[in-house]
């Protein structure tokens, strides 16, 4: 563990920032921050500057990706290995989740090959038309991970376009298929497919959104909405019963083809070419008479942590399929222990999904530091698989997910057939062994200084968040008669738990619910007591600072964009079980539907403005996510993800009304359209931030 500088105790030491609607990063007075890079920037010697204007024609793998996400940093020795001190030389991998502002990347938005402007509404509107190639590969190619050489220049840092570490990983990077030593051979035949008919290695990685880093000094990136981006089209292979209920509980949609599944559209990759693997592969029931296969189980190679050795250019990723697959938020590992098995927590994002937490058979032997992803092999392959229930009374359990579970075995919602099928098909068992549903579990993040586990809980719609759908670690289903809009759990929630005796393994735990977001101004949900100094609504990313100890908590759209754009916050965590009892007159339901007049208990933190401040508010329609720091605690990175969100898609036309024009407006490379970023924080004063 890293040497503590600062000290939390001493409270926050920065202005609140107020709430705000403009088209810039803002801060704190005495804070100043840069752009590190931004989408489409180069990242290898002779890639084309960046126009911009949607002109380039290369397949992007030379380029930042889109939709900055989760993030890591690594330092470098003078050998060129990992080092768990701090140097003047970095690695930063940084996800590149989503295409779902693709449009900023074409001259005029996406498009169907010889139309005169057909519009194509990702996930939902597109329905006719061939996608055009140059279209289609820079978008998937804007997907993966971003691996770039900082070094340290005066205060501050660069990348390097050169750096002999530089790496892109994307959809289309062969990835190797792992598991535990006795279903490896099951799960392959899972992941068979015309690419690897023996299942054995899968291309590429997806959606990766939340992160984690393991102790030896390796990245974990996380798959997360895979599932959109498939399609299934009529003249696909009828679908076995047992396999439309996997696509169903895992969100695969279809054109009409089948009942059973929602019908949807993607966005049109596979239209490119039948006969090129790299599109044909997005159909996934497409029946191929080759006798090498089809691609029948596709996304069956996708949902995983994938772990990567950012050191290693020339290793290969490697697909942890022990951990599970689901739509996998971040992988948070709980502080090592020698001696004493790894935890690692995973949440998955999407309504009423489950926590997960997955447990190494071997035990931490701090001598495997910067073993690279060798060392993967013995952690992330055998171990135990978990999904959490909350008790009402404040406690916890851990399910293990195990073939040998009866409930497993007799499960009437699918057949499992072996510990291969429970670990593919997680979300399934985690329903079998009644895990808890929740608000949509976005990161997680350990507190360093007692072990305390905390997840974001970013929202929950009012169709599945129903007040007779509530339980004790979700309690909010807001009738509203404002709208739909904020109905529901419309601004999430933090909750975080202790493991008895904060024991990697173990099976129980302790629980209370930290902070409610909500607007200052909504004494019905404000339940935490924030004020216009603290406000907010739909935390997304979490992470504590080793060297202040600051919980910083990031927030994704949500219901309060109307008033201000998203935002960061700092606070002075304490620990679980220091809530306090919270009374509301009741119009956030609990249980059976009640009406106004009653009062309604909660527990929870009212940190007030000592112990709670916003730090940072984001550009026009971006999200904030993501953050490392150097280990001094004196430069944060941080990421903007998707400003300008709610442009409209461009649908043919070359010019459009932008929602936002940053980092372009804030002089950053060619101004015009929105671009993502990786933003660096410092004091002006060279000061810990947050301090
Ligand atoms: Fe990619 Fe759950 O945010
Ligand atoms: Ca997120
Ligand atoms: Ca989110
Ligand atoms: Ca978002």
């Amino acid at each position: 563990a890293s040497p503590v500088t600062g000290n939390v105790q001493s409270g926050l030491g920065f202005h609140p920032v107020d709430k705000s609607l403009l088209d810039d990063v803002l801060l704190p007075p005495g804070y100043r921050y840069s752009i590190l890079h931004a989408t489409g920037d180069g990242m290898m010697p002779g890639v084309a500057p960046y126009s911009n204007a949607g002109i380039e024609s290369d397949d992007w793998s030379g380029r930042i990706g889109d939709h900055h996400d989760g993030m890591e940093l690594f330092y470098v020795d003078d050998k060129g290995r990992y080092s768990a001190k701090a140097t003047d030389r970095a690695v930063l991998c940084v996800n590149h989740e989503s295409s779902a502002d693709a449009h900023f990347l074409h001259p005029k938005g996406q498009t169907s090959a010889g139309s005169t402007g057909k519009k194509f509404d990702q996930f939902g509107a597109w329905d006719l038309g061939d996608r055009p190639e140059t279209e289609v590969i820079k978008e998937i190619n804007l997907h993966g991970v971003s691996i770039v050489e900082l070094v340290r220049e005066g205060n501050g840092w660069r990348y390097r376009v050169d750096g002999s570490l530089n790496r892109r990983i994307t959809p289309e990077t062969k990835m190797l298929m792992a598991g535990p030593s006795d279903s490896l051979h099951q799960i392959n035949r899972y992941m068979s497919t015309r690419y690897d008919p023996t299942g054995q290695s899968s291309r590429g990685t997806l959606n990766n959104c939340g992160h984690g880093k393991t102790p030896w000094g390796t990245y974990l990136t996380c798959e997360e909405n895979w599932a959109r981006y498939f399609q299934i089209t009529p003249e696909s292979a009828p679908l076995q019963p047992k396999q439309i209920a996997a696509l169903k509980r895992y969100g695969v949609a279809s054109q009409p083809l089948s009942k059973d599944l929602k019908k949807a559209y993607s966005q049109g990759w596979h239209t490119v070419s039948s006969k090129d693997d790299r599109f044909a592969r997005w159909n996934i029931a497409l029946l191929s008479a080759s006798p090498e296969g089809d691609f029948r189980q596709e996304a069956n190679t996708f949902g995983f942590n994938v772990e990567i050795d950012p050191l290693e250019p020339s290793s290969m990723p490697v697909k942890r399929t022990a951990m599970g697959r689901f739509a996998h938020e971040a992988a948070v590992c709980a502080e090592p222990k020698a001696g004493e098995p790894l935890a690692f927590y995973m949440g998955c994002d999407s309504v009423n999904e489950y926590i997960y937490k997955y447990v190494s058979e071997a035990r931490w032997d701090p001598a495997d530091v910067g073993g690279g992803i060798r060392v993967g092999d013995k952690y992330l392959n055998d171990g135990r698989l978990y999904a959490a229930r909350f008790n009402a009374d404040g406690t916890g359990e851990w399910l293990e997910l195990t073939f040998q579970d009866p409930k497993i075995q007799s499960f009437g919602g699918y057949r499992f057939s072996n510990q291969a099928d429970v670990l593919v098909h997680a979300r399934l068992a985690a329903d079998a062994v009644g895990a808890t549903p929740m608000d949509r579990p976005e990161w997680g993040a350990v507190n360093y200084r007692n072990g305390d586990i905390y997840f974001a809980l970013t929202n929950n719609s009012a169709a599945n968040r129903t007040p007779a759908k509530v339980n004790a670690a979700n309690p909010r289903a807001y009738k509203d008669p404002d709208g739909i809009k904020r109905a529901g759990n419309p601004h999430g929630h933090i909750i975080r738990f202790r493991e008895q005796d904060v024991r990697s393994n173990a099976k129980v735990f302790s629980w209370d619910i930290f902070l409610f977001g909500a607007e200052e101004d909504d004494p019905r949900s404000n339940l935490s007591g924030l004020t216009a100094a603290n406000s907010f609504s739909s935390p997304d990313g979490l992470w504590f600072s080793r060297a202040t100890g600051i919980c910083w908590i990031q927030t994704d759209d949500g219901a309060m964009t109307d008033e201000s754009n998203c935002m960061m916050l700092a606070a002075i965590p304490g620990s679980v079980g220091d809530g306090e009892k919270l009374t509301v007159a009741n119009s956030m339901q609990v249980g059976s539907e009640k009406l106004d007049g009653s009062q309604e208990t909660f527990v929870g933190a009212t940190l007030g403005e000592a112990r709670l401040r916003r730090f940072l508010v984001a550009p026009r329609g971006a999200e904030v996510t993501g953050l490392t720091e150097t280990e001094d605690g004196r430069t944060l990175f941080v990421n903007i993800q998707h400003p300008g969100e709610k442009t409209p898609a461009l649908g043919g036309k070359d010019q459009f009304s932008l929602e936002s024009a940053w980092p372009g407006n804030q002089g950053y490379g060619q101004p015009g359209r929105p671009r993502s970023a990786t933003i660096m924080i410092q004091r002006e004063d060279g000061g810990l931030i947050g301090l």
